[in-house]
């Protein structure tokens, strides 16, 4: 199967960097979620074009990245000196126990089925008391769309596919509706405990901006974002 993120790596890393979905609204909130980073070591999984990368530096915390997209790791190491690297999160991660004050996942635990498996692993690189903040598809956001085609009930997981417009042509992006239920039993199995659960607005300016996105993302939050401390001192 193609991978959008790849075969449109420079229209989306371009996409991202304005889009009011990225910009004006989950970006922002991620990046009010993690607080003062200044002097932190902090992971950025899934980067992608390595924007938010890029500002976690700006703002004083020493980054690594990864993603699975080579061509999306190599437009993140033009905007930042982040140590990115190429890694599909079905693999465990090749970094150390206990390496980082705080991991940051933007937009990318719904690419997966199942969350266990790299929680596990944000677990075991996070310091004790380390941070893990994520943003997620909100897993209300497509329920009753058609257009996302949703094929299940609100309390499984499903397939989505939603489609964007990328280099000038229709590109379907398949992602994972789970309900909130099942997140949070992730974060839980994992030794994560929730601290947060936050439905962000967009950004004031978005409403002059972006009338229409402002309208919708108002009415009904496209992403969810999740916080969590790392419970225990020790490898579960
Ligand atoms: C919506 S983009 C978000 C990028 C970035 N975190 C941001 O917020 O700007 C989703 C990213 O997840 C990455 N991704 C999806 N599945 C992945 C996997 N199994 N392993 C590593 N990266 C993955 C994609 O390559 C893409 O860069």
């Amino acid at each position: 199967m193609t991978d959008p993120y790849t075969e449109h790596a420079a229209a989306y890393a371009a996409h991202n960097a304005v889009a009011p979905y990225n910009a004006l609204y989950e970006r922002p909130a991620l990046l009010d979620l993690a607080g003062d980073v200044a002097g932190l070591d902090v992971l950025d999984l899934g980067c992608g074009p390595g924007i938010t990368t890029a500002e976690l530096v700006r703002r004083g915390a020493r980054v690594t990245g990864l993603d699975r997209s080579a061509a999306l790791v190599r437009h993140g190491r033009s905007l930042s000196d982040a140590c990115l690297f190429v890694h599909d999160l079905a693999d465990p991660l090749p970094l150390a126990d206990a390496t980082f004050d705080l991991v940051v996942s933007g937009l990318v635990l719904h690419y997966l089925r199942d969350w266990s498996a790299v929680l596990a692993e944000v677990h075991r690189v996070l310091r004790p008391g380390g941070r893990f903040v994520a943003s997620v598809h909100h897993p209300f956001s497509d329920v009753d769309i058609p257009s996302l085609d949703p094929h299940g009930d609100y309390l499984d997981s499903y397939g989505v596919a939603d489609t964007w417009e990328l280099d000038g042509t229709a590109v379907v992006v398949r992602f994972w509706h789970h309900p909130l239920g099942a997140m949070t039993a992730w974060f839980t199995g994992a030794g994560l405990a929730l601290t947060d659960v936050v439905e962000p607005r967009p950004l004031p300016t978005t409403a002059e901006i972006y009338p229409e996105a402002f309208r919708r993302l108002t009415a009904r939050p496209a992403f969810l974002l999740l916080g969590a401390r790392r419970l225990g001192s020790g490898a579960r």
